[in-house]
């Protein structure tokens, strides 16, 4: 297993030697390395056990770290910088060559971030190079919020993971790209849409799927439990035995399932609290040995149509 601590230093030094690390941000914890060294590159792919046609993104501390590797930020892109970096917010911008193919995946675009966590900063900016970091967990499950769900799938693989505590914000970063001067969304996440419209106007939101060469990681199938994930519009529970049940709920219970195979994201019916738990209580309801976990779609506002994208994909799909 890695060690989970909070040792910056000895972050440092395993980062220098080309290693990779579990890093924490906002969003979910990410498997971070020199973004600069091809070694490190190829270990997060292969720690990961993902394809090379799904390009990385890569973390620095601030906009003008930003210029040592991109070589043009649109007006928009600026715009949206000084508003949300730090922060949920990942933009694509024409990399420099000093961003290797194997980063972008022959994209002629970098995927950039600037994540919004004390720890993560004070990393990035005791660096002189920027962190390469996909979400740190194996590819197609779950994304990590928490140091331990690092290790749970990844420990035997990495030395160590740097303990941020768990993530504010619990769903990834929101990614927009700027194609021919429009604005385009191309994973829903943890900006809302609303907040970027409200600086940049209106937006297009472009459904992503595995032949969107634009997104090319945005498989359909992601983010899955290994339990089946179904919704209850077709539940037939007359037929079930729902002991086996479980469900992922927003704010209410079900009325047919008993209430310990339930989890609730927010019963309150806070859709940012909701979206910070969404992958823990995912987790937690696998963990059950359930036959089937039920769920449904919350609110499709605010961080609810990220929530709803992640849900849609983890989703049994037929
Ligand atoms: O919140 C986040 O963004 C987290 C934390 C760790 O920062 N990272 C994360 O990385 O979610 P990952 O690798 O799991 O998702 C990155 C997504 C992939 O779907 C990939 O296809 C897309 O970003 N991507 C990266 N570079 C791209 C590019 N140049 N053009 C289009 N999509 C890109
Ligand atoms: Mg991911």
């Amino acid at each position: 297993m890695a060690v989970i601590g909070k040792d910056i230093k000895e972050a440092i030094e395993i980062l220098k030697s080309g290693e990779v690390i579990g890093m924490p941000t906002e969003t979910v914890y990410g498997l971070a390395g020199n973004a600069y060294n091809t070694e490190a590159i190829t270990k997060i792919f292969t720690v990961k056990n993902r394809p090379t046609f799904d390009p990385l993104i890569v973390h620095t501390s601030s906009i003008e770290r930003v210029h040592e590797f991109v070589s043009e930020i649109p007006e928009k892109a600026q715009l949206l910088a000084k508003h949300f970096m730090p922060g949920p917010l990942t933009l694509l911008l024409p990399k420099k060559d000093v961003i290797s193919d194997l980063v972008t995946s022959g994209l002629d675009t970098v995927a950039v971030r600037i994540p919004n966590h004390p720890l993560a900063l004070q990393l990035l900016e005791n660096l002189d190079f920027p962190l390469a970091a996909p979400s740190a967990n194996p590819f197609g499950y779950i994304s990590p919020t928490s140091a331990q769900h690092v290790d749970n799938q990844l420990g035997d693989k990495i030395k160590y993971i740097l303990d941020g505590g768990e993530c504010k914000v619990g769903i990834e970063s929101s990614i927009i790209g700027f194609f021919d001067g429009e604005i385009v969304v191309l994973r829903k996440g943890g900006l809302a849409i609303e907040e970027i419209e409200a600086i940049v106007g209106k937006v297009r939101i472009e459904e992503h799927s595995s032949s969107n060469p634009k997104a090319p990681g945005m498989l359909k199938s992601h983010y899955a439990p290994r339990t089946q994930l179904l919704f209850t519009g077709d539940l037939l529970l007359a037929h079930e035995d729902t002991k086996l049940i479980g469900y992922l709920g927003f704010d209410k219970f079900h009325t047919s399932i008993p209430q310990e195979n339930q989890l609730l994201l927010s019963p309150a019916g806070d859709l940012n609290e909701a979206a910070k738990h969404l992958f823990a209580y995912m987790r937690l309801l696998d963990a059950r040995g359930f036959d089937k976990i039920y769920t449904d779609l919350l609110p499709e506002k605010g961080l609810g149509r990220a929530i709803n994208d992640r849900i849609k994909r983890a989703t049994t799909q037929e």
